[in-house]
């Protein structure tokens, strides 16, 4: 059967189930097996392919594009229509602290601190911002990584997991569907400063720091590093960047400097970082994890983004954690947006943007051969983000980029989750596609199909039930109470 007569086929099946026209994704034909042929508008790194297809076959991406392509393959699986919609790889979030996820974010105090030993610790006579988990935080992990997933992200690196529900890529054993066990190490005091040590002129932190033998060896490192705008929070980048800036031991232990700036590390925050620094950063081909939410929130500014994406940088979003950062990686990528355009004037393009969201990510935490694109071959992390054109009150919203409508997304746009082909998050209209044990939850006016009990050991409703009062995993457009993302003046 050639090309031609199979797209035939499929087209006349297709004509026989043909519904109303629609935006929102529809079964045309339902498979005997679990295989999935998505048609809508895909999002890859070379651009937004219209009228294209992704086909998933056991998990995994067996063919992306024109529908040609596909050959014999697909004869028994399940068709969905998202003409309209917009199809991408899931969201990989590189920078969360996921076990307080409960915490509601800190009120906005009207203080921008200096380092984050100020906020952290109350140093310097800055208040300190308490944040204790109330309760179980196994509980508030899985609540983080449900809000995540409600959100289109399917993989985090965030401190702490439970099994299932989103990738930890941090953690072998969260790993799922059986990705090739290599873990990102994910450092929050590379220089053991916890306890609270601010430098200018030496490396005399706490004992035990990073060194380079020992961050070669891992396959990714991602450090916190140089979280300030002053010059104690730049010492931490000369520290981990020059080995011949402080060669006299500490007493007790580290006191060091070293240099671990390389491309399988990734600097957290950055903030503190001179433009000399970043393109020490760039000429290495180390990375950048960038929060502009949490920065602006704590410190007043974030990161000049536009001079590191010029210089070369691969720059990946992460959200931080509630008390200070984003909900979802739409509520970051919308805050990066307004943030380079209100400090530096800058128009960061949406598929810039989305690529800090997927493709960059990947790299970020050393996935890029199995997660953040769609190409064949890679794992299955698949959202489907509903169609926007048509009109929208009196807004003429037809021509929508189609990377701005996946990653600048609500929860309630959000039509289809599948993390390594398992559908976790289905429309109404599309329910014959849920399996295992599956709930109805109301994403403000819409509902949803969560099929998620089966791996959290609970309904979603019942964590939400013993979690009562917390900050909520289902989230308005606008979540409440959200840290802002205004410079400070
Ligand atoms: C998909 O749906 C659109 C309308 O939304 C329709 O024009 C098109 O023919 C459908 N294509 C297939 C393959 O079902
Ligand atoms: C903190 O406040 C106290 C009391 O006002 C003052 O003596 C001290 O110098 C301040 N410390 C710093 C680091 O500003
Ligand atoms: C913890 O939760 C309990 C029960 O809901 C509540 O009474 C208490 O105020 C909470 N504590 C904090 C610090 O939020
Ligand atoms: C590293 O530190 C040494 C000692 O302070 C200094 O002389 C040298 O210029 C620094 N190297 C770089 C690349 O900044
Ligand atoms: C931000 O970076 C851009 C690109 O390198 C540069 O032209 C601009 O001067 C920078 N702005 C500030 C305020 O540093
Ligand atoms: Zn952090």
């Amino acid at each position: 059967m050639n090309c031609l007569s199979q797209l035939l086929q499929l087209l006349l099946l297709v004509v026989a189930l043909l519904r109303p026209a629609s935006e929102e994704c529809n079964i045309v034909r339902r498979g005997l097996s679990r295989d999935l042929l998505l048609i809508g508008t895909v999002l890859t790194n070379e651009g937004a392919l219209q009228d294209s297809t992704v086909f998933v076959q056991s998990g995994r991406i067996a063919h992306v594009g024109d529908i040609c392509g596909l050959g014999m393959r697909g004869g028994d699986a399940s068709v969905l229509n998202c003409t309209g919609s917009v199809i991408s790889p899931g969201f990989i979030n590189t920078h969360e602290h996921i076990e307080f996820s409960t915490v509601s974010p800190f009120p906005d105090i009207g203080e921008r601190v200096r380092h984050r030993h100020d906020w952290r610790l109350g140093a310097r006579n800055y208040t300190m911002r308490e944040v204790s988990v109330n309760g179980s935080s196994v509980d508030a992990t899985a609540w983080g990584e449900l809000r995540h997933l409600f959100s289109g992200t399917t993989s985090i690196v965030g401190g702490n997991m439970v099994p299932g529900l989103a990738r930890n890529l941090d953690f072998p054993d969260g790993l799922e569907d059986g990705l090739d066990a290599r873990v990102v190490i994910n450092d929050i005091f590379p220089l053991k400063d916890k306890l609270g040590a601010m430098r200018n002129g030496d490396c005399d932190y706490g004992p035990d720091p990073i060194d380079q033998d020992t961050a070669i060896g891992y396959h990714r490192y991602i450090g916190h590093i140089g979280e300030g705008v002053d010059v104690e929070a730049a010492n931490e980048f000369i520290c981990l960047s020059n080995a011949t800036f402080d060669t006299t031991p500490a007493v007790g232990g580290g006191g060091l400097s070293t240099d671990i700036i390389a491309p399988n590390v990734a600097l957290v925050h950055a903030l503190g970082l001179t433009p000399g620094d970043f393109d020490i950063v760039a000429v290495r081909g180390a990375k950048i994890v960038w929060s502009p939410r949490s920065n602006i929130h704590l410190y007043g500014t974030t990161l000049n983004v536009s001079y590191l994406l010029e210089a070369g940088i691969t720059v990946a979003l992460g959200t931080d954690w509630l008390p200070s950062g984003s909900a979802t990686m739409g509520r970051e990528a919308i805050c990066a947006a307004s943030a380079a355009d209100e400090i530096f004037g800058v128009k960061i393009p949406p598929k810039v943007l989305w690529e800090m969201a997927t493709v960059n990510a990947a790299m970020v935490a050393g996935f890029e051969d199995q997660l953040g694109s769609l190409e064949t071959g890679k794992v299955a992390d698949i959202v489907v983000f509903e169609g926007k054109s048509g009109k929208d009150g009196e807004r003429d919203i037809s021509i929508v980029d189609p990377f701005e409508q996946a990653v600048f997304a609500s929860q309630e746009e959000i039509e289809l989750v599948l993390r390594g082909g398992k559908p976790l998050l289905v429309s109404p209209r599309i329910k014959d596609l849920a399996s295992g044990t599956c709930e109805l939850v109301a994403f403000g006016d819409s509902n949803k199909i969560v099929c998620i009990a089966d791996e959290l050991g609970s309904l979603f409703k019942e964590l939400e039930a013993s979690l009562r009062g917390v900050y909520p995993a289902v989230l308005p457009e606008l979540p409440p109470d959200e840290p802002t993302c205004k410079p400070k003046a």
